[in-house]
């Protein structure tokens, strides 16, 4: 297998709002019956991503990643540091493509998003995940992270 690990760039624009909107509806399958505008949803959530890959290259302080199976694009990561003082770090966003999962192109991404928050001297770094999503938790836990927190969601 080869495997590129690199910083978006302006022709990834396609892939970028693909794989986002991929990972909007892998977190949303679990929420469906909440979500009778769904698809509202989704075209709220495909304008800001795109607008967001139209700020790429704008912030110092934000990371988007992006790994290469085979040429083909496998997944992303977004990273951001947050608090210069207190030198934070969050990663935002994380997904690799179904057939692409558990043959370690998760732990690269987040082992080169650790090395640039490194660089930047984040001393801390947050995630966060879905209650329900146990394997995106083991994932986490193997490579160090600590639960410390949950939040609660009410529709009403
Ligand atoms: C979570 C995710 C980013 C992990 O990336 P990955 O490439 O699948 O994980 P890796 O193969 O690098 O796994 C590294 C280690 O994490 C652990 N791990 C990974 N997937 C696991 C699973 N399904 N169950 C238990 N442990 C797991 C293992 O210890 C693994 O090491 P090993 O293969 O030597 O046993 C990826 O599976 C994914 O994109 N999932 C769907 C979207 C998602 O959940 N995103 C994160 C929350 S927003």
């Amino acid at each position: 297998m080869s495997l590129e690990i690199r910083k978006i760039n302006q022709n990834d624009r396609e892939t970028f709002v693909e794989l986002s909107l991929a990972l909007t509806k892998f977190n949303r399958r679990q929420h469906d019956k909440h979500y009778a505008d769904f698809e509202e949803f989704l075209r709220v959530r495909k304008r800001r991503v795109e607008e967001r890959f139209d700020k790429i290259g704008q912030s110092p302080h934000t990371l988007i990643m992006m790994a290469f199976k085979n040429d083909q694009p496998a997944g992303y990561l977004r990273a951001f540091t947050y608090d210069k003082e207190l030198r934070r770090g969050c990663l935002d966003e994380f997904f690799l493509k179904e057939e692409t999962r558990g043959q370690g192109i998760g732990k690269t991404l987040l082992d080169a998003a650790i090395q640039w928050m490194k660089e930047r001297k984040v001393i801390r770094m947050i995630t966060s995940v879905y209650s329900w999503n146990a394997p995106a938790r083991a994932f986490y836990e193997e490579e160090g992270f600590l639960e410390h927190s949950s939040s609660y969601e009410k529709i009403i």
